[in-house]
């Protein structure tokens, strides 16, 4: 069966690896540095009859237990807590990413890895340069969870269902994220004719700060349902080899005018990993693109 490993099994990656498995996407590897992963993960295996899945959940504090996996997710790291912002975490969680990707790098070689671990374009950086993988089979998870906020309000505004709703959030995984008004959609027709200006605006603004506002009601720690939700979205295209279009942080050389950083773009994701780069017409969103990779290009500064 497909391998997939998830390092990281606190609450993002242990989400990721419980919806993983409840759609028999593959055998799950979860590798943490506390002992209590091998309970987490017998847990998550024993409620599989529930869904009628046969994935086998195991959890290591061993690296070699990722051997030759498909995918490797990375969720190792310290999350936000209220008053931090993702650039905090860099460097504890660049040396973190790093351990993590010497391990992948000698137990699951041909794997694709999603990276997930805060500020996510900086750690793919850290990940893409510390594995020496393809561009292509090394990219973050961010959009995929700031669109689906973004889609989520407009629904509930509109009293629409969420299936009615496509978007496309882009850029850095941060305040500077870009949610494109040109490419969202409701039932077809563009926002614009079914949203006035004012209600739009303050849906973006509560998608840029959707991570936060999940974080102060949590109080410790950060968001995890939508994210593990994302990441099974990601997995499911990737081993479905589903080439849909879906927005991820990956590394630049050229494409949108922008060159030697990570940042989300519209891909086409497959059994590969990213199959292209799509570039669309972003209209005005794409100076706010700009602007967005002169952050993330600043952060990755900072990191070298
Ligand atoms: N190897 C494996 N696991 C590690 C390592 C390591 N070197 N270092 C830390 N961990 C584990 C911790 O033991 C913990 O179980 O990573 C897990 C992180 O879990 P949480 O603290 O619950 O954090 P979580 O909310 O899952 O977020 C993890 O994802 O979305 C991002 O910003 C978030 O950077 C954060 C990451």
């Amino acid at each position: 069966m497909t391998k997939i490993s998830i390092i990281g099994a606190g609450a993002v990656g242990a989400t990721a690896a419980f919806c993983i498995a409840q759609k028999q996407l593959g055998d799950i590897v979860l590798v943490d540095i506390v002992e209590s992963v091998k309970g987490k993960a017998l847990d998550m295996f024993e409620s599989m009859p529930h869904f009628g899945s046969d994935s086998k959940v195991t959890g290591t504090m061993d690296y070699k237990d990722i051997k030759d996996s498909d995918i490797v997710v990375i969720t190792a790291g310290f999350p936000r807590n209220p008053g931090m912002t993702r650039e905090d975490l860099l460097e504890k969680n660049s040396q973190i990413v790093k351990t993590v990707c010497k391990n992948i790098k000698k137990y699951a070689p041909n794997s694709i890895v999603i990276v997930v671990t805060n500020p996510l374009d900086v750690m793919c950086y850290v990940a893409f340069k510390e594995t020496g993988f393809d561009k292509k089979r090394v990219f973050g998870m961010a959009g995929t969870l700031d669109s689906v906020r973004f889609r989520c309000f407009i629904a509930d505004e509109l009293g629409v269902s969420v299936s009615k709703v496509d978007a496309l959030v882009l850029g850095g995984h941060g305040d500077s994220m870009v949610p494109v008004k040109r490419l969202t959609t409701v039932d077809g027709k563009p926002i614009s004719n079914v949203m006035d200006e004012e209600t739009l605006n303050k849906i973006i603004e509560r998608t840029k700060n959707g991570g936060i506002e999940v974080i102060n009601y949590l109080g410790s720690g950060s968001a995890y349902y939508a994210p593990g939700t994302s990441i099974t979205e990601m997995v499911k295209a990737i081993l479905n080899d589903e080439k849909r279009i879906i927005p991820a942080s990956v590394y630049l050389e050229g494409e949108y005018g922008q060159n030697g950083i990570f940042l989300g773009v519209p891909v086409k994701l497959g059994r590969n990993g990213v199959e292209e780069i799509v570039e669309l017409d972003l209209g005005s969103a794409k100076k706010l693109l700009d602007e967005s990779a002169e952050i993330t290009k600043k952060n990755t500064e900072k990191l070298k």
